[in-house]
């Protein structure tokens, strides 16, 4: 063979490998509403940045008639690019080779990518499209699924992780984004579950379409596997972009700053008028994310879920920030099960990629009743209390209203060491609510009044006079500072400056033993 027909050989598999299943699949990926595992990378990754490899990989399987049927990178595309010019590794499953499945080569091919991610310290991004375990390959491909999740977990807090789920996600392989730290699913064409309709039907007799059993909607706004529902692919792919912009390379690199910020889109004056004169009277906590972070700069993680509590990336004067905010106006901002399990991970998330919190509390306690009681509040509270405790990043905490009871302690307070607390002279920094003190602390004597309610009434103004302000908290220094709700941003700016270069350890261990 001449080195013309040896060069023109190449050019062949080359091509061979870009039509995965060929032009017929493709055609039927688009009619699905989804892009082929190319498109979906060239609107992921900077222009002419990805580098393709093991394009040449084929399955080895010969049961069931697949030595006849081998396609060029069997089934997912791998390799490296850059995301504002910034490394990442990415693979790609393509539907249009056996559905996307997973084989022991494909398997393999996707661990080479984790192990490069891991050794060079860059985010991977896994876009997941796929029928589950290659069924021909049995035993094996089980195995390529156990190899990718022991790489989720090892480099878990070691390189950001990133799934986008564009199509089907079931069995077994929902677990691999599951570990990772932030799932994108796309709205109306991908579902993740563990177990189909099918198998629902049979086994519980439960009727439910893929759709309402695990489609994007369930899992954002239910179940809370998914952190966000995208419109569509594009929209997805533009998320994961937008993500790796909040993140570091790694978990020893520093987070990426911009230079390009715009002042917040809300004045600071209008934060002097957010709280209400009433305590009972709620207030969109969105509105002090504005006044405080760069215009356009805030990303909300899990948006959809437990929105008592909102959890979100953001930049101040361009510095990356993690925001955690209780929301007055969903359950008055309390904290129940699932809301401590969405601001624990985040917390937790933040912490392992060096990116300060900022906590916004106004907090009016753990929800009461049988039913979070029954189902582990005290359990899932820890969580939260945990992950603030271990958090050795940049802490600064507002606390803009309530501030009671154990989600004091809590919600990033000086005690679990918070670097800089502030406080809104609004704030009320008490064991419970005033009109609940009252009640306890002044039974008898309401009771033996002749006018009780009127009783109550001066009680409740004499105890909110003495006890409902910061300025107890901030003589015993458990507030740094009582500010302007005007001043925020300026403050956090200047304690995010003071603390840049922060060292905290914790004590020596394997690993710390979080409640789960
Ligand atoms: C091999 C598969 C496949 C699989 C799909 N295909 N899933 N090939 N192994 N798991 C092939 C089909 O044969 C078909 O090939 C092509 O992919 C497209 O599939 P369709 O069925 O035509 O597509 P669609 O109608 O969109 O349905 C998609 C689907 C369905 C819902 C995903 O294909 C399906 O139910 N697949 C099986 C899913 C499954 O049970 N997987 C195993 C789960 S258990 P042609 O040649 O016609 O294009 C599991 C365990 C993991 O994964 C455990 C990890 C620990």
């Amino acid at each position: 063979m001449s080195t013309a027909d040896k060069l023109d050989r190449l050019r062949t598999m080359r091509e061979e490998a870009r039509q995965g299943g060929g032009a017929k699949r493709v055609e039927g990926q688009h009619a699905r509403g989804k892009l082929s595992a190319r498109e979906r990378l060239e609107l992921l990754l900077d222009e002419e940045s990805f580098t393709e490899i093991d394009a040449f990989v084929t399955h080895r399987a010969t049961d069931f008639g697949l030595d006849d049927e081998r396609y060029l990178g069997d089934g997912v595309i791998t390799g490296f690019g850059r995301i504002d010019g910034r490394l990442v590794f990415v693979y790609s499953q393509d539907f249009t080779v056996f559905g996307g499945s997973l084989s022991e080569a494909h398997a393999e091919k996707i661990c080479k990518v984790m192990d490069l991610a891991i050794e060079n310290g860059a985010p991977i991004i896994g876009l997941s499209d796929s029928g589950g375990a290659r069924i021909q390959e049995g035993v094996v491909s089980l195995g390529g699924y156990a190899d990718i999740f022991l790489r989720n977990t090892l480099a878990s807090g070691v390189v950001p992780q990133i799934s986008l789920v564009m199509g089907p996600c079931a069995g077994g392989a929902v677990y691999s984004p599951a570990i990772t730290d932030l799932v994108v699913m796309v709205e109306g064409t991908s579902y993740m579950f563990v177990t189909g309709p099918n198998v629902v039907k049979t086994v519980t007799h439960e009727e439910i379409d893929f759709e309402g059993l695990g489609g994007a909607t369930v899992h954002n706004e239910r179940s809370g596997v998914a952190h966000f529902l995208a419109a569509g692919e594009p929209h997805a792919l533009e998320l994961a972009r937008t993500l790796i912009g909040y993140l570091p390379q790694n978990n020893v690199d520093l987070t990426p700053r911009r230079d390009d910020w715009s002042p917040p889109s809300v004045a600071a004056e209008a934060l002097d008028a957010l709280v209400p004169d009433s305590a009972k009277q709620s207030y969109d906590m969105h509105t002090a994310i504005d006044g405080i972070v760069d215009a356009d700069s805030f990303t909300e993680v899990h948006e959809h879920y437990a929105r008592n509590i909102v959890c979100g990336f953001a930049r101040v004067e361009g510095r990356s920030i993690g925001i955690v905010a209780q929301q007055p106006e969903v359950l008055a901002g309390v904290l129940d099960i699932d809301a401590s399990d969405k601001a624990a991970r985040f917390v937790r998330t933040c912490d392992c990629f060096n990116i300060p919190i900022v906590t916004l509390v106004d907090v009016p306690g753990f929800l009461p009743g049988v039913d979070q009681e029954h189902r582990g509040i005290i359990r899932h509270g820890a969580k939260l209390l945990y992950a603030y405790c271990e958090a050795t990043v940049p802490k600064v905490t507002v606390i803009t209203r309530k501030a009671y009871g154990g989600a004091y302690d809590v919600m990033s307070s000086k005690h679990v060491r918070g670097d800089m607390n502030f406080a809104w002279p609004t704030a009320e920094i008490a064991v419970m609510g005033v009109e609940g003190a009252v009640n306890i602390i002044f039974r008898d004597r309401i009771a033996a009044a002749e006018d009780a309610d009127a009783e109550r009434a001066r009680l409740v103004a004499e105890y909110e006079e003495r006890f409902a302000n910061p300025y107890i908290a901030a003589a015993r220094g458990y507030v740094d500072e009582v500010i302007l709700p005007s001043e925020t941003r300026a403050r956090i700016a200047g304690a995010l400056d003071m603390l840049q270069n922060k060292r905290q350890s914790v004590p020596p261990k394997k690993h710390g033993n979080i409640p789960l």
